[in-house]
């Protein structure tokens, strides 16, 4: 690990989870197009959501990433953008006030194409053919013409996430986050919430602050921080193909940077020391995530670490667990425990999701929303018992009002997951089971926030 890292010393590692292409001069091309085409974010933008994690890591701010499982080609468009933007911002404002902390928001999105697949192959009916490994990779129908590896695809993803990413910083700039707006969505929520008079009270209170805040004229008139948001990217560091053609080296600080997101993880399938996706991030200066599952024991997460964030920057790393409802507490405490007695700076973040995904009586594949509380709760408590601070969560999610995820305060039996069942790979929140969550994580951080201190959603600002 010591080696000279560049953008390509990945490929003298070993890969998994990545296509194998017919056509190598096609993919060649395709990667040398794309290392002319324009950065997607600048490097400035991640050092600032840099600080911002680090403001996470040493307490002082709550992390909120979601978005797809997988964004599709099929599945684009502005409406389906904006309403996950929109859902976003509702469980953020909530958050915000439950926790008297500033909340950073992350999307799953522009970017989040390519998935892992546990097995290479899928076969049906006696056919075996290649599995599908997301839009920028293969197409999800099953013929041979749609599973074959086609580079083309790469390059689409790169223009439609241009696209998305476009229209995102137009609303989280020019006027559609206005806090007072993203607030009477919530009014409309809680409104039309079966569980609406348990929301209701959070929600009256976060009416009369901003009311006391207008009253002495703090409004998004005058204030232009209550109009905008800093809205980050993110997905996962799997096709390294489309990373390094992504990577350039910034020219303020001769550093490299992962330009096809501000923010990059590295999945639980692919963290192996010695191979490429590790290889990979630990070169570019993004801020990182690593899932965490429970296969992982407390040495294999240090030696990760210490080639993750050698200099132990806060900020940096991000650790995702993904555990699982049933074994949460039991298997996150002696990590969690094991990092702090080796004075390591991280961002701990719960991903409840992909713990906890079950196949239904109807064929299927679901996670129960009481699961996702419970891993949820399960997170909070074991950061509580070992005086650690619960950093943020991770969701599968979507601003549609899909059926896909069992349970919540409508009440999705499994008989109504077909009615409307999107995903291109695992099953979302719909918006109402997402911001019941989020609902839920403010109460969560009310108990714990800490009274004595004014925080800040600008970390440079609080400096
Ligand atoms: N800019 C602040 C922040 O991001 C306040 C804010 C404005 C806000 N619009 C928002 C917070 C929408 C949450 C959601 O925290
Ligand atoms: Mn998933």
């Amino acid at each position: 690990m010591t080696q000279t890292w560049s953008p390509s010393s990945w490929r003298d590692r070993p890969v998994l989870q990545m296509p194998t292409y017919e056509d190598q001069n096609a993919l060649d091309a395709v990667e040398r197009e794309m290392a002319g085409l324009p950065p997607l974010v600048f490097a400035g933008e991640a050092r600032k959501l840099k600080k911002k994690l680090a403001a996470v890591a040493n307490g002082q701010a709550f992390l909120l990433q979601g978005g797809d499982c997988a964004e599709s080609f099929s599945e684009f468009n502005a409406n389906k953008i904006r309403d996950t933007f929109r859902v976003m911002l509702q469980m953020a404002v909530t958050m915000t006030y439950g926790g008297a902390l500033p909340v950073v928001k992350v999307g799953r999105i522009a970017g989040q194409f390519a998935k892992p697949r546990s097995s290479d192959t899928e076969t049906i009916d006696g056919v075996t053919l290649p599995s599908y490994r997301g839009d920028n990779i293969n197409g999800l129908d099953f013929t041979a013409e749609s599973r074959r590896p086609d580079p083309q695809r790469l390059l689409k993803a790169y223009h439609q996430a241009s696209s998305t990413l476009n229209l995102l910083r137009a609303f989280a700039q020019g006027g559609y986050a206005d806090l007072q707006q993203v607030h009477a969505w919530n009014l409309g929520f809680v409104k039309d919430s079966p569980l609406g008079a348990r929301y209701q009270d959070l929600a009256n209170r976060i009416d009369d602050a901003l009311r006391f805040m207008a009253a002495c004229g703090i409004t998004s008139e005058r204030v232009p921080s209550l109009r905008r948001v800093d809205y980050y990217t993110s997905h996962e560091a799997l096709m390294l193909n489309y990373e390094e053609a992504l990577t350039r080296q910034d020219s303020l600080t001769g550093e490299w940077y992962d330009t096809s997101a501000h923010f990059l993880w590295v999945g639980a399938r692919t963290h192996q020391l010695d191979h490429g996706q590790i290889e990979f991030v630990r070169g570019i200066q993004n801020p990182l995530g690593m899932k965490v599952s429970p296969a992982v024991d407390p040495d294999d997460l240090i030696r990760l670490i210490d080639v993750l964030n050698p200099e132990n920057e806060a900020g940096r790393l991000t650790l995702i667990s993904r555990m699982g409802h049933e074994q949460v507490e039991e298997k996150l405490a002696p990590l969690v425990r094991r990092v702090k007695e080796e004075g390591r700076s991280v961002v701990w973040s719960c991903d409840p999701m992909h713990g906890n995904t079950i196949k239904s009586s109807s064929g299927y594949k679901t996670r129960p929303f009481d699961a996702i509380l419970a891993e949820v709760r399960g997170f909070f408590a074991v950061h509580k018992a070992e005086g650690t601070h619960p950093g943020g969560v991770h969701f599968e999610m979507t601003g549609q009002n899909v059926t896909e995820c069992v349970g919540g305060a409508e009440d999705i039996t499994d008989e109504d997951l077909s009615s409307r069942y999107h995903t291109h790979c695992d099953p979302r929140l719909n918006a109402n089971q997402a911001l019941e969550l989020a609902f839920l994580v403010a109460d969560e951080l009310n108990a714990i926030r800490a009274p004595q201190t004014i925080l800040s959603a600008d970390p440079v600002a609080a400096e």
